[in-house]
């Protein structure tokens, strides 16, 4: 009906991992041609392409009459590792099949819209999530993002070079700001919420906040069979006690979240003791206080274990975000035009909650049948896929032309 289960069966064989789903890292090749795949439909629409400073790439249709500050959709292309053909995509194919719908009913709007593709919204690649987001917003000071590192090594500035932007203009862009009067991201929903409800499509109410820690274990690397087991150092013993503290820690506050999806042994070998272990925290909680009291726990608990094993620990905050409660004009708006749509927060991150800081933005869910995400397994049927593209069609339709009073 809307054609967006087509659109995503157009990328179906873009970026698959071999160990299962999708592996599409920020800049990367699959990244870039999902990307070429977006501004192909983009441009075939009339649309107004272009890629700013920070690699976002922006879709403008500008209706005969319509002025100000756009009303903006869309999502991201990337994905975690393993990760789902939705999360990202589907906002986005869904974005341009809401363009097709607004167009095909034809009615004014008073403000142009506009499709936002953002880069590196997972933070796979650079551990920074929401990168071109917050970028745009200044969430994130140019330098330090420049200097962050992939798992090759490569630096940002490295890698967006290779992509054809000049890093010296990355960073804050208050300017292109200006032009979105608000931002309606539309997503597959990450958990069972509609599924329990028995609906196609949610309002977004509120973004846990969350954040990430990097925890580096230092030991002494050392011969497996001729090292006692008495006289080791053992930085993997003092990571692997550590997780178990820390999902531990977490089970004993109401509503926290944490988990360790990543760990890294140097040098990694199956008959060495390694030197160094590496892991990554994912930390959150709706109340940004007890998540700081939750790491500092946790920073607690592995100064003590690798004490224990003879090792040194350190913790370094990678990332922060904080909840975020959408906007409440906007929130009523879609509510009016969705009116049969119930309202659910959401425990993931994403590029409308990073832009909250500096406009109004709002979400939009769909639902997931198996309610799994981050996973080959997440899902969202043609019919729902359907639903959330008219429904987005008649939320930004509901703010776009009703907008004269400029409050967007
Ligand atoms: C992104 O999906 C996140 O919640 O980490
Ligand atoms: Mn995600
Ligand atoms: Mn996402």
């Amino acid at each position: 009906m809307t054609g967006v289960a087509r659109l995503l069966g157009e990328v179906a064989h873009i970026g698959v991992d071999a160990r299962g789903g999708y592996a599409r890292p920020g800049y990367g090749d699959a990244d870039r041609e999902l990307r070429e795949w977006f501004v192909g439909h983009a441009q075939a629409r009339g649309l107004d392409v272009h890629r700013d400073r920070n690699g976002i790439v922006w879709a403008w249709w500008r209706p005969p009459g319509s002025s100000g500050p756009a009303v903006v959709t869309g999502s991201h292309l990337d994905s975690v590792p393993g990760g789902g053909a939705y999360d990202g995509p589907l906002g986005v194919a869904s974005a341009i099949g809401a363009i097709d719908v607004m167009r095909a009913r034809g009615l004014a709007l008073q403000r142009p819209i506009a499709i936002a593709v953002f880069p590196e919204e997972e933070g796979s690649r650079f551990g920074l999530a929401c990168l071109g987001s917050r970028l745009l917003a200044g969430g994130v000071q140019a330098e330090r993002a420049l200097a962050l590192t992939d798992r090759e090594g490569d630096t940002l500035a490295e890698v967006l070079r290779r992509d054809g932007l000049d890093p010296r203009h990355v960073g804050r862009d208050d300017e292109t700001l200006a032009g979105v009067g608000c931002f309606v991201e539309l997503h597959v929903e990450q958990g069972r919420g509609l599924v329990d409800l028995g609906r196609p499509v949610a309002i977004g109410s509120s973004i846990l906040g969350h954040g990430r820690w990097r925890i580096t274990i230092d030991g002494q690397g050392n011969h497996a069979g001729t090292t006692r087991m008495s006289d080791r150092r053992d930085p993997m013993v003092a990571a692997a006690r550590t997780v178990v503290e820390i999902r531990d820690l977490a089970r004993g506050i109401p509503d926290a979240r944490a988990t360790v999806g990543r760990i890294e042994p140097v040098p990694g070998g199956t008959n060495v003791i390694a030197s160094r272990v590496s892991f990554w925290v994912d930390a959150r909680h709706p109340d940004d206080l007890v998540t700081a009291a939750l790491v500092t726990s946790i920073r607690d608990a592995v100064t003590r274990v690798a004490a224990e094993e003879g090792c040194a620990a350190a913790l370094q905050e990678e990332s922060l975000s904080p909840t975020v409660d959408f906007d409440h004009g906007l929130r009523d708006r879609l509510r009016s035009a969705l009116p049969d749509a119930p309202e659910l927060g959401t425990g993931a991150g994403h590029d409308a909650g990073v832009l909250a800081s500096r406009i109004p933005t709002a979400m939009l869910f769909v639902r997931n049948p198996t309610g799994i995400s981050h996973s080959p397994e997440e899902l969202v049927e043609d019919s729902d896929a359907d639903h959330g593209a008219v429904a987005l069609a008649d939320a930004l339709e509901a703010v776009a032309g009703s907008a004269a009073d400029g409050s967007i």
